[in-house]
């Protein structure tokens, strides 16, 4: 075939109106002034330098010089969806939270799904927390639902967060992801136990994230309107079929489309192909609470289906992508310390760890107002003294900006007053260490709800990653695991053995397997 070469068309403005570009989408510097041209800087003559007054240049050049932000701390690799809540259960007994009022109601939210050690650019299918977050827009403001594809946390002391994080993230010598220092520290810590085998099971790999369930692990409390409060769990259960992957699928996806689960949740909802959840809860009583076999405040227990039944409250669509990721993923902000009245935070250390943390990050990674970004920002108008900051552009109007005052201004509300239900407190004050109850409900996870192909599933996950850490921890591992059931760590130690024979694992040992 001949290659055809046509002269580039002109670029021209299609509507001169006496000699003036009418087009309204004629291209302009981020002050609206029309552009010159868009492919010459401007040069003093043909081959001179640049001027200083090349400001078209300047403009663009500058604000592409500026357009990362930093990617979160945990959790960078994620993507977006919106679609709505609608409540289809009356739980008003519970919660006099707006967003539950009546059924048939409905609200707006976005949703972050996320990767929680992955880097920004790291790969769907690696083993890896999966989040689910959940923004309502309520009418009494927003409320974040920050979930976990884990029924429990990896830890229950937010003073081992930063070292949960760093011991999963990349190693600071090598800059390599590091499976010694991730299993040297949870393999110290033994409440991890119940954690990393939710992690490490199937459970982990769902086959698309549309077949995820999620839990908000942290205990809350429901106000209802006469003042009452319970002890609650959020779950996010899936409405399509519980599907997970093949060890062999989840690695060769690494490779083939490290971004599988994005590119999956997009193009469904682009066919029109809307995934639903069902938003459950489980309750407790404060008598319920103290009777309580386990600590119903530590993330590391789950609380059993059969004594706290799981009750519906309503269904979650996502049927739309966003149209700008930055404006509307990246720049989201969640976090566990949006409550509307209704919903309220437990005595639980991590949940009310969390509430400082993620507004706090907040603050750093996107800026002092980042509450009025649109995405970020509540339906209802905020009315406050807050004013200025970098980017104050809702920064309601002028005085009087402080509390009380002679002149107007926002009121108080006696709304969210009326639904606190004060909880007692009191104790020495000094450091509690957790209790010490490490193994049995891994045990009867391990016994009881996973089936054969499950535990074996378990085995090769957990084997996969323990094989590639220091042989002293992978004797840690062993030992913490037997704490559990014998023949669960009878069979990592057994396809641990049966790895190092292998040839693939002497590649690491210094054989180079490029050589002919
Ligand atoms: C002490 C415990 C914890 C601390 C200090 C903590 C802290 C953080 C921080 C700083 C971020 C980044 C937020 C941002 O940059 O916007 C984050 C993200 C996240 N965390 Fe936690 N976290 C903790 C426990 C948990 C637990 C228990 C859950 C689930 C129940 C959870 C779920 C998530 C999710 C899903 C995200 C991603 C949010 C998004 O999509 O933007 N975290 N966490
Ligand atoms: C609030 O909860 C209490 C205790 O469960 C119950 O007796 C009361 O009827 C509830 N109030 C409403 C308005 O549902
Ligand atoms: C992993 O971490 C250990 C402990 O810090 C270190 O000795 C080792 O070199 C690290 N390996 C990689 C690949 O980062
Ligand atoms: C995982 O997939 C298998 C095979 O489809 C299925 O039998 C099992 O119930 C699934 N389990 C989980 C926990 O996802
Ligand atoms: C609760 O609110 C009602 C009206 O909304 C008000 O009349 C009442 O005084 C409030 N009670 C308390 C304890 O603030």
């Amino acid at each position: 075939m001949k290659l055809i070469l046509t002269t580039i068309p002109l670029i021209t403005c299609f509507s001169l109106v006496n000699g003036e570009c009418q087009d309204p989408t004629v291209a302009t510097t981020g002050s609206g002034i029309p552009l010159r041209d868009r492919f010459a800087i401007r040069t003093v003559g043909c081959r001179g330098p640049v001027p200083m007054e090349a400001a078209e240049f300047l403009d663009d050049q500058s604000h592409i010089d500026r357009e990362r932000i930093p990617e979160r701390i945990v959790h960078a690799k994620g993507f977006g969806a919106k679609g709505f809540f609608e409540v289809t259960n009356d739980i008003t007994k519970y919660s006099a939270a707006k967003v539950f009022s009546s059924i048939g109601k409905k609200t707006r939210v976005t949703v972050r799904f996320s990767n929680g050690f992955a880097d920004k650019g790291g790969a769907d299918t690696q083993t890896d927390i999966r989040g689910y977050s959940i923004k309502f827009y309520t009418e009494e403001g927003i409320w974040d639902l920050v979930a976990l594809n884990l029924r429990v946390f990896v830890i229950n002391d937010p003073k081992l967060f930063s070292s949960l994080a760093h011991a999963s993230k990349r190693h600071p010598t090598t800059n390599l992801m590091n499976a010694t220092t991730f299993w040297d520290f949870l393999t110290l810590r033994p409440e991890s136990t119940h954690g990393l085998m939710w992690l490490f099971s199937q459970t982990g790999f769902p086959c698309s994230m549309r077949n995820l369930n999620a839990f908000g692990i942290n205990t809350f409390r429901l106000v209802n309107a006469s003042s009452e409060y319970v002890y609650c769990k959020f779950n996010i259960i899936t409405n399509q079929k519980i599907r997970n992957l093949t060890i062999e699928q989840t690695t060769k996806l690494l490779s083939t489309d490290p971004d599988y689960y994005q590119r999956d949740m997009f193009y469904s909802i682009e066919k029109g192909n809307f995934p639903s959840w069902t938003l459950k809860i489980q309750v407790m009583t404060q008598t319920e609470a103290d009777s309580a076999p386990f600590n119903y405040l530590d993330t590391t227990k789950s609380w059993p289906e059969d004594k706290y039944p799981m009750i519906e409250v309503g269904r979650i669509i996502l049927n739309e992508n966003p149209a700008n990721h930055f404006a509307e993923v990246e720049q989201i902000a969640f976090s566990p310390a949006n409550l509307v009245p209704g919903i309220q935070t437990s005595p639980d250390k991590i949940l009310q760890a969390r509430v400082f943390s993620y507004m706090d990050t907040q603050r750093y990674r996107i800026g002092n107002n980042f509450q009025q970004l649109p995405v970020n920002r509540p339906i209802n108008p905020v009315h406050n003294n807050q004013r200025d900051g970098h980017m104050a552009f809702e920064n309601q109007g002028g005085a009087p900006n402080y509390y009380p005052n002679s002149f107007g201004g926002p009121g108080s509300s006696c709304r969210a007053k009326n639904l606190s239900a004060p909880y007692y407190a009191s104790g020495y004050v000094r450091e509690y260490l957790s209790d010490t109850d490490y193994f049995s409900q891994p045990r009867d996870f391990y016994e009881n709800k996973l089936d054969d192909e499950g535990r074996k599933f378990l085995i090769s996950s957990i084997v996969k990653s323990l094989s590639q850490a220091f042989e002293f921890i992978q004797i840690r591992a062993i030992i913490m695991f037997a704490n559990v059931n014998q023949g669960f760590a009878r069979g990592i130690t057994e396809e641990l053995l049966a790895i190092k024979g292998q040839p693939e694992a002497l590649a690491f040992c210094g054989i180079d397997v490029c050589s002919p």
